[in-house]
């Protein structure tokens, strides 16, 4: 079993939608019993609350539903429990890299990194812009789940 955990600020925008993404990638792969997956804020500014309307709207428009998540902080046990921890932005990498213990920073990588040469740096939060924020954000994510699950299957035939 390989656990993937998404971070991001709020977990209300761009951790949520990667967690769906990839989820949906997974299971149509067939994959959905080897790869499980979560998502946290480093926040904790919206625990229980559901992914951002906007969010959830850019989502159903390309088929994933996003409605049943909740907003969680990132705990400490997360550092141990999940083997891929991904951050989505620069601050997300910086403010996790703080709280993990030395020995599982290896656990931690910029979402983006699994993206197509080229790709921006961070995913950016479009939490204060307008809906084709949304949509560009998306369209990140979509290339970033291909790319970290490749990824994971690649590690997964090596290590067995
Ligand atoms: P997220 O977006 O980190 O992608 O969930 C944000 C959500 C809320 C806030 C900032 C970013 N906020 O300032 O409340």
């Amino acid at each position: 079993m390989t656990k993937v955990l998404f971070v991001c600020l709020g977990n209300i925008c761009r951790s949520p939608t990667a967690e769906g993404v990839f989820h949906d990638l997974v299971r149509r792969r067939g994959l959905d019993t080897d790869i499980r997956m979560d998502s946290a804020g480093t926040s904790g500014w919206h625990i229980d609350a559901p992914p951002d309307s906007r969010a959830c709207a850019e989502a159903k428009r390309r088929g994933i539903d996003l409605s049943r998540q909740r907003s969680r902080k990132v705990d400490p046990a997360d550092f141990e429990r999940f083997d891929y921890i991904l951050a989505m932005d620069e601050s997300n990498l910086a403010d996790l890299r703080e709280i993990c213990p030395a020995p599982l920073l290896g656990r931690i990588h910029l979402f983006t990194s699994f993206a197509p040469k080229g790709a921006p740096t961070d995913v950016p939060d479009p939490y204060y812009g307008g809906n084709d924020g949304f949509a560009q954000v998306f369209d990140l994510i979509a290339q970033c789940s291909e790319g970290l699950l490749t990824h994971i299957i690649a590690d997964r035939q090596k290590h067995g």
